[in-house]
C-alpha cells in the first residue's frame, strides 16, 4: 500500500466531499434568495431549483456512503486526541443523518401539499401517499429550516477545526481531504 492510500481519502472520495460541500452552501444560498424574492410566486420558482438540488444532493451523499464501504476512510491522524476523534466522528454522522433525512422530510412535506417534485424538468418524484395536510407540511418545513440551520452550523465548526488542525496543530489534516499536500496517518 502507498503512503497516500493510508494517509488520504481516495478521490472520488475527495471529489464527492467537495461537490457535496459546494452544493449544500448553494443549496442554502437559494433558499435565502427565494426568502427575499419580491413575490411569492418568484420565491416558489426560485425554491423549485431548492427542491430539484435537494434530490442531487441526497443521491451524491448516498453514492458516497455506498463508495466508503467500497473505499473505507485512511485511519485517523495519530495525533488526534480520543476525545477529537469521537467529536469528528459524531459530526460526521450527523452530516450524513441530516443531508439524508432533510431531502425525504422536504419530499414528504411537498407531498402533504400534493405537490411533485420536478427535478429541472427532466424526470419529477411522485407525490407521496401521504394525507393532503399544508399544517402538517408546514411544520415538516419549519424543521427542515431549523435542521438546515444546525447543518451549517455544523459546516462552520467542522471547516474551523480542519483548519485549526492544518494551519495551527500543522498535523496536515487538511491534506487528507485533498490531493495534494502532506498528508499524515
Ligand atoms: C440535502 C438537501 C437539502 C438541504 C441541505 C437543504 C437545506 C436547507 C436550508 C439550509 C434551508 C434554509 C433554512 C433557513 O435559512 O431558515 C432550507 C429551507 C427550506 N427547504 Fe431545504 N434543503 C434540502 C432539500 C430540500 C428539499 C428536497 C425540499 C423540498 C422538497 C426542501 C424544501 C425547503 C423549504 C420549503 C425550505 C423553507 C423552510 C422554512 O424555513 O419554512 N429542501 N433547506
Ligand atoms: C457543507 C460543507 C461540508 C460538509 C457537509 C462536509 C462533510 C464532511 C464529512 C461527512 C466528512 C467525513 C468523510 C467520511 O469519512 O466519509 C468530512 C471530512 C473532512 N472534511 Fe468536510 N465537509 C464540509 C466542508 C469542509 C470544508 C470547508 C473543509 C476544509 C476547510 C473540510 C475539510 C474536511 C477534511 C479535512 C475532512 C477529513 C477529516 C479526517 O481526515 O478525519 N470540509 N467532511
Amino acid at each position: 500500500m502507498s503512503l497516500n492510500a493510508r494517509t488520504r481519502y481516495s478521490g472520488l472520495a475527495m471529489l464527492l466531499h467537495w461537490l457535496i460541500a459546494v452544493l449544500v452552501i448553494v443549496q442554502w444560498r437559494i433558499s435565502e434568495t427565494a426568502e427575499e424574492a419580491p413575490t411569492r410566486e418568484a420565491g416558489g420558482e426560485i425554491m423549485a431549483n431548492h427542491f430539484a438540488l435537494g434530490v442531487v444532493i441526497f443521491v451524491l451523499v448516498a453514492l458516497r456512503l455506498v463508495w466508503r464501504q467500497v473505499s473505507p476512510p485512511p485511519p485517523p491522524v495519530v495525533g488526534h486526541a480520543p476525545s477529537e476523534r469521537a467529536l469528528a466522528a459524531i459530526v460526521h454522522f450527523a452530516f450524513y443523518a441530516l443531508l439524508l433525512v432533510m431531502p425525504i422530510a422536504g419530499w414528504i412535506a411537498l407531498s402533504t401539499f400534493g405537490e411533485a417534485i420536478s427535478v429541472w424538468g427532466l424526470f419529477s418524484l411522485p407525490v407521496l401517499p401521504v394525507p393532503q395536510n399544508p399544517d402538517l407540511g408546514e411544520t415538516i418545513f419549519e424543521l427542515h429550516g431549523a435542521s438546515g440551520i444546525a447543518l451549517l452550523v455544523l459546516a462552520a465548526v467542522h471547516t474551523l477545526a480542519a483548519l485549526k488542525h492544518t494551519v495551527r496543530d500543522k498535523d496536515g489534516t487538511l491534506y487528507r481531504m485533498l490531493p495534494f499536500g502532506t498528508a499524515r496517518g
